[in-house]
């Protein structure tokens, strides 16, 4: 297979330029069961630190949950008129039973003893044992911010709208989504479905720095 020189061309990256973070959703438009495995996949594959995966994601479709999200969304159209709104949680703490669940995991699924893990084990309990429950929620907050933009560029690969969305209050997602006791949290958000044409800012320009502004390139003299 050839493979494409990369230029400086718009074209080079077409989905990211069809892509926009979505403000009107056409509501008669629904994600197939399909179209919602696709997304839901992409976040599962998504790359973690460590690959430990402290997330867990909500997928609403169900009218009544997206109003009251909408209310704790500060009344954000997307929350009700995407077809779906997928909720990136992650855990609040990372736990022995965490790293032994992790642990148990690799073993089956690569079909090796554990105690070939003892290593890994220890470096992953060494790891979390030094830092604070902010900072292990805030390492687990960032592999969900890392899901949600995989998934997003999955999703317009495939032609289907999403908008990132982290305006909400958290602790109100939680209680609707009654995660509360589970030791994750609500983190970022992104709602999917088809664009409305009546979408004032698909008309507007992408806003982006240029390259020369966005990089600093420090190669061979
Ligand atoms: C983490 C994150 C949170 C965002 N939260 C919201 C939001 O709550 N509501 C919204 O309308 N847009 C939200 N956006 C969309 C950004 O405003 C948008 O991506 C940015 O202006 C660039 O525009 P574009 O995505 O259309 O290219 C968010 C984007 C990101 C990456």
């Amino acid at each position: 297979m050839r493979i494409r020189k990369a230029t400086m061309s718009t074209q080079t990256l077409p989905q990211l330029h069809w892509r926009a973070a979505i403000k009107v959703y056409d509501t008669s438009k629904k994600l197939t069961a399909e179209q919602v495995a696709l997304i839901t996949e992409a976040a599962r594959m998504s790359p973690t630190s460590y690959g430990m995966q402290p997330l867990k994601l909500f997928i609403v479709s169900d009218t009544a949950t997206k109003k009251k999200l909408r209310k704790a969304g500060y009344n954000q159209p997307q929350f009700t008129d995407a077809s779906h709104i997928f909720i990136f949680a992650a855990r609040t703490a990372i736990t022995k039973e965490d790293v032994s669940a992790y642990i148990t995991r690799i073993a089956t699924q690569r079909n090796i003893p554990e105690t070939k893990l003892d290593g890994f084990r220890e470096m992953l309990l060494g790891s979390s044992a030094g830092k604070t429950v902010e900072q292990l929620h805030s390492w687990a907050a960032k592999q969900a911010y890392i899901t949600l933009g995989m998934t997003l560029a999955i999703a317009a690969d495939h032609k289907i709208d999403t908008t990132p969305m982290e305006g909400f209050d958290a602790q109100k997602f939680d209680t609707i989504l009654e995660i509360q006791k589970s030791g994750f949290t609500s983190v970022v958000a992104l709602a999917a479905g088809f664009r409305s044409k009546n979408d004032p800012y698909l008309k507007m320009a992408k806003v982006r720095k240029t390259v020369e502004e966005f990089t600093v390139k420090i190669a061979e003299k």
